[in-house]
């Protein structure tokens, strides 16, 4: 059956005591409503209707410049006066036939599959609530059955009796209708709770009124359905989804040094006997081919990594594309652009950004190459500066194939050094200098002979 999605994303988060709205903090890298948008998509929603309210222009503008496949029906709940009214809001955009789900958007790892399994019993029965059983079921919804096992109410902790705050089943919010009998549902809400709303939970008595049987369906990973209402909750969500995934990778052929210490916020592809050591950051989208050894305190985002290279301690790489068998740090910096030939090596203290090095070419220690192109088997010496800038403009530095430059070396660019050209030590080249020819660039030495120092008084 076709399905519609509601996302209820109105609440404050008062308790984030931020400035940003709640659903646009982020776990692994990306806003938790993202997760929940993303989740509705894999399971095929037609339509998703986001019903926001604190700072929606934020979460608006969040969208439009990460949009995501499915389209979005935005929905504004100006007063927030509970779920059911929240849905009371979405409701009337969705067709009658169809299956509608009810997220949150402070849930943020909810899984593709069981909302896929929620929606087969709503299929069915017309009704179904994910629940949980908790040791600590404090503050939360109760799943109320009758003697035959059959859910007849959820019950909030305010409206409770002590018995049924006894109930360790909770709701976790998240439930699926047929989109007709909710709506039908739904015109029955009042406000006659301890709390004066519109409750979505009341619809499980109601339906069940109606003859209708609600489905129930347990959630196995607290993880899955924990909400986050503040930044403890989110910091404690991020750590068991990293510690997760870490042990995934473990368990998938990946040496980790320390699954307690691994952090990966985005899309990640190894390869086979990739090493990990403890404290590496992976961002956005990274590939890591066959054999990689990532240092520890390593930041990677967004790069390409060939097979047999070795990322040495505390080195940051980001948009970078290295071929194999490369050696990097400790201590680089790669910045975007950044593209390096088989057996390539950055060393400590260097920075690159929007350069390339050709196969075998070093650039040991010390060193700033930007907007340059290196060739093959060119050994750039300790210190060497590409001077790039000159206060408006960028230029090019073009080095040719098996160059040598000397330490401490000044390229002023736009410069060309021809193919097998030597450059002197402490030289500051200002000039195109041709194929194997030598170039020094700096005061002669000048040797004078007894020289008398100063004798002190
Ligand atoms: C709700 C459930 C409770 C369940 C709990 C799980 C009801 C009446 N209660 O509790 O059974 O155990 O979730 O966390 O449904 N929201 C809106 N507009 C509103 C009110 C809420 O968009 O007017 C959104 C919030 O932003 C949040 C979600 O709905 O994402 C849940 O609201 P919250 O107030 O946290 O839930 P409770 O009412 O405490
Ligand atoms: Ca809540």
């Amino acid at each position: 059956m076709s399905t519609d999605v509601i996302v209820l994303a109105a609440g404050k988060g008062t308790r984030m005591y931020s400035d940003q709205p709640k659903v646009l903090h982020q776990l692994a890298g990306k806003p938790m409503l993202r997760h929940v948008l993303d989740a509705a998509a894999a399971i095929g929603a037609d339509t998703i209707h986001l019903v926001t309210g604190y700072q929606s222009q934020q979460v608006k503008a969040y969208f439009d410049s990460n949009p995501v496949a499915t389209p979005l029906n935005w929905v504004e709940q100006a007063e927030q006066l509970g779920t059911g009214h929240a849905v009371m809001q979405a409701a009337p955009a969705v067709d009658d036939d169809k299956t509608v789900l009810v997220l949150y958007g402070d849930v943020p790892l909810i899984t593709p599959a069981s909302l896929q399994r929620l929606r087969e019993k709503a299929d069915i029965t017309g009704i179904a609530v994910l629940t949980l059983v908790t040791d600590n079921p404090t503050g939360l919804g109760r799943i109320i059955r009758n003697d035959s096992g059959d859910i007849t109410a959820i019950v909030e902790e305010k409206d409770a009796s002590a018995e049924q705050k006894k109930v360790t089943e909770i709701n976790t919010g998240i439930m699926a209708f047929n989109a007709g009998r909710l709506k039908s549902w739904l015109s029955s809400l009042t406000t006659a709770n301890a709390q004066g709303e519109y409750y979505l939970t009341d619809t499980v008595a109601i339906a069940c009124h109606d003859g209708c049987k609600v489905s129930g369906l347990q959630a196995h990973d607290e993880n899955e359905v924990q909400g986050v209402n503040n930044r403890l909750q989110l910091a404690d969500l991020e750590r068991s989804y990293q510690i997760t995934q870490a042990r995934q990778l473990a368990l998938q052929g990946v040496t980790v040094r320390d699954p307690a210490r691994l952090d990966i916020r985005g899309e990640l592809q190894l390869g086979r006997d990739v090493s990990i050591d403890v404290n590496v950051i992976f961002e956005g989208i990274n590939r890591i081919g066959d054999r990689v050894s990532v240092g520890p305190n390593v930041t990677l985002i967004n790069s390409d990594i060939g097979d047999d290279c070795v990322v040495l301690a505390n080195s940051h790489i980001e948009g970078a594309k290295l071929s194999s068998a490369c050696t990097i740090g400790p201590f680089a910096r790669l910045r975007p652009g950044t593209e390096l030939g088989n057996n390539a090596k950055v060393g400590n203290f260097v920075e690159t950004k929007k350069a390339t090095l050709g196969a075998g070419s070093k650039v040991n220690h010390l060193s700033y190459i930007g907007d340059a192109n290196v060739a093959e088997n060119v050994n750039i010496g300790a210190g060497t500066i590409t001077c790039n800038y000159d206060g408006v403009n960028k230029h090019q530095t073009t080095i040719e194939a098996g160059v040598f430059v000397g330490s401490n070396t000044a390229l002023v660019a736009p410069v060309t050094i021809g193919r097998d050209a030597t450059i002197g030590a402490g030289s500051v080249v200002t000039a195109d200098v041709p194929a194997q020819s030598l170039a020094v660039a700096r005061g002669r030495q000048k040797n004078i002979d007894g020289w008398k120092r100063p004798i002190k008084k």
